[in-house]
């Protein structure tokens, strides 16, 4: 069937044809809304039946069925949404490998995946639970690992936006790009939103330049829309430069938790380096002296010694033609070739910023 389906036309316009073929009135500005939505039900109801079923049909049927149509709608505009950004399925594993004692997986396990999980509780007891959340912490120190761990043990999508992302068309379509994605992603149901190396998109506007100033001006704006429409998604934002954003962002109301991630004890330590031994084709291990040893390391130079042994052993086995067996002595031997990133400096300023800004 051939027909003209008119484009480009006023919320007005619209209203009058829907009123014209279904009998119901809608307001101009729904009607501009449900217009679009009309159209993806033709090209979905068409795809049942196998033939083209013509606007004035589906607009019917749209109409009639309106619940239904838009959760329909809804399903196929958010499968669209996650495949366009890139969405990942993570598993549990990452939660299950992280220390009970490291933190802040308590804090996170109380305050976020509880009252997700035990909906019908927290509902019961008035808690709401965090819609935005700030992680922040030297660099390495697991952030982006944590924020796949919730995704993960929540069974939801984990969406990465990158500022690079925003930037692609130059600088000056950042603040439009944000203002798309978010509106995106506010449509999404059971994802994690994750904006990584937020300070580039939200530095203090006090010593920002004319653009800078807009773009972190379009994120204060996004913040509560993202809090009042969107259902089951959360907003995380990492950075390593806490200060550095702008104070606006971090008075409460905005983020709903400001989570410090720092360095680890010897217990955290631990679980850390078994869980990169266990990897391995290992002999006799040590791991208490092997703790002692790696105190200002970082989950990421923890993982970094352990690719430089599982090469070392990888080419000792090639060259000797035997089982190679990784121990202690093989780990002290690479461990000099690691420099610990974890300095007096930064956890000094760490414990600083902790004090400012942590709220949890
Ligand atoms: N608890 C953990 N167990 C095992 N590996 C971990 C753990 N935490 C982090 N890692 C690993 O350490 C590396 C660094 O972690 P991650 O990328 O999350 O750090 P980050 O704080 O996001 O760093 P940056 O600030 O540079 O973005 C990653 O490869 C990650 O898989
Ligand atoms: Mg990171």
């Amino acid at each position: 069937m051939n027909e003209n389906i008119p484009e480009n036309l006023s919320p007005e316009e619209c209203a009058g044809k829907i009123f014209e073929i279904s009998g119901v009135r809608f307001e101009p500005e729904i009607a501009a809304d449900l217009w679009e939505k009309i159209l993806q039900h033709k090209w979905l109801l068409s795809e049942k039946v196998g033939r083209d079923v013509g606007f004035r049909t589906a607009c019917i049927d749209f109409v009639e069925n309106m619940e239904q149509a838009l959760d329909e709608y809804m399903t196929y505009q958010r499968r669209d949404i996650l495949i366009e950004m890139g969405a990942q399925k993570i598993g549990r594993e990452i939660w299950d490998t992280i220390s009970d004692s490291q933190p802040p997986k308590q804090l996170v396990r109380r305050r976020i995946i509880l009252p997700l999980t035990e909906e019908h509780i927290s509902t019961k007891h008035g808690v709401t639970p965090p819609k935005s959340i700030i992680f922040f912490g030297p660099p390495g120190t697991g952030k982006t690992h944590f924020v796949k761990a919730i995704a993960g043990v929540l069974s939801w999508w984990y969406v990465e936006i990158a500022p690079s992302m925003l930037m692609e068309e130059g600088t000056e379509k950042v603040g439009a790009n944000l203002r798309r994605i978010m509106g995106k992603a506010r449509k999404l149901e059971e994802a994690v939103i994750f904006i990584d190396e937020f300070d580039e998109l939200a530095g203090c506007r006090d010593n920002a330049d004319r653009l800078d100033k807009s773009i972190t001006n379009e994120f204060l704006k996004q913040v509560p829309l993202f809090k009042n429409e969107a259902k089951k998604v959360l907003l995380v934002c990492a950075t390593n430069y806490i200060r550095q954003l702008d104070p606006a962002l971090l008075r409460p109301g905005r983020f709903d938790c400001i989570i410090p991630v720092g360095g680890l004890n010897d217990d955290e330590r631990k679980t850390i380096l078994q869980y990169y031994l266990s990897r391995l084709n290992t002999g006799e291990i040590d791991i208490e002296r092997i703790v002692k040893e790696t105190s200002r390391f970082t989950p990421a130079d923890i993982q970094y010694l352990f690719e430089q042994v599982a090469q070392f052993a990888f080419e000792h086995e090639i060259v000797e033609k035997e089982d190679h067996k990784v121990t202690t002595e093989t780990i002290f031997q690479i461990l000099p070739k690691v420099r610990p990133s974890m300095t007096d400096e930064i956890l000094e300023e760490f414990e600083r910023d902790s004090d400012t800004y942590a709220r949890v």
